[in-house]
């Protein structure tokens, strides 16, 4: 049992080899805006934080590091001594990034840098109005080598809660919070990224979002379908750097301390608990996502 504990995902930081294309992308089309420039690298922000997509300079286009904010009941030093006590190397980094004092920076079982922090400054930018504007930056799902461990990694140190699985050893579905998940870990003999998905308010808005989808040329490459696992209804598309990027709505809402999900109307079990599926699409839709392009 950890004492540390994530709250929530703030931040994806991208390397991209196209970083002007990048930028574009998450500021005319999904409604991001710019909160800081430094070095070449850009910092953008759904509302809230100060960024939640930071776009790096690189010669790969690939999770460079994922952020997120811990429920502060520790202090970063507390938190790095207890990452020591389990034998996790990590530092505790100064001013690493724009907008965070103090982070402490890991790795997980498969080399995804982590980087963990209790404060984040606010954005002044507000929600923007235009483009597709999500709620928030809501999931992760990766590729893992060392799916098992990888798995045995978020919940034993960092304290996510196992929800759901496709498959009993293909996709596991993990929640630091009331969301079905916000780490999805796919079972690969690469390790990278599999998508990226970005919450939306309602299957209007998600209607919307594929209308804009197709006027900037990202056109849906699988979808609208309700997922088993989470319920969520999900469109797919990839952005400029190739990354699959979902947009979703209505997905189950988990009580951690009961181990359910509230009830709705198309659970076909009550009261709906975490289980294995053993398929993608609730609706039958067939799964036409080119996998070989991730
Ligand atoms: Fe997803």
């Amino acid at each position: 049992m950890s004492n540390v504990k994530v709250s929530r995902l703030v931040y994806a930081d991208f390397h991209s080899t196209n970083v002007d294309g990048m930028v574009d992308y998450y500021v005319n089309v999904m409604g991001y805006s710019i909160t800081e420039e430094k070095d070449g690298i850009f910092y953008l922000s759904n509302c809230l934080d100060h960024h939640n997509i930071v776009i790096t300079p690189g010669d790969e286009n690939a999770i460079k590091s994922l952020g997120y904010q811990l429920n502060r009941k520790q202090t970063i030093e507390e938190v790095y001594v207890e990452l020591q006590s389990k034998g996790i190397v990590a530092k505790v980094l100064k001013n690493a990034k724009p907008g965070i004092a103090e982070l402490v920076e890991l790795q997980d079982p498969d080399g995804i840098v982590i980087e963990l922090f209790n404060d984040i400054a606010l954005s002044k930018n507000g929600y923007s109005s235009s483009g597709i504007v999500p709620l928030k930056l809501g999931h992760i799902a990766f590729c893992a080598i060392n799916h098992q461990e990888v798995v045995d990694f978020y919940q034993d140190v960092l304290g996510f809660q196992f929800t759901d699985k496709i498959g009993e050893n293909f996709c596991n579905f993990l929640t630091c919070n009331m969301d079905h998940h916000v780490l999805n870990i796919v079972a690969s003999d690469q390790s990278k990224l599999h998508h990226i998905a970005f919450q939306l308010k309602d299957a209007g808005h998600q209607n919307a979002s594929s209308d804009l989808l197709q006027k900037f040329n990202h056109p849906v490459i699988w979808g609208p379908s309700r997922h088993t696992a989470g319920h969520n209804i999900a469109t797919y598309h990839y952005d400029p750097d190739g990354h699959v990027i979902e947009l979703y709505t209505d997905m189950d809402v988990f009580l951690p301390e009961l181990g359910i999900f509230e009830p709705r109307p198309w659970h076909k079990e009550l009261p709906l608990k975490p289980k294995v599926w053993n398929s993608l699409s609730s609706w039958g839709t067939e799964f036409q996502m080119d996998l070989s392009k991730i």
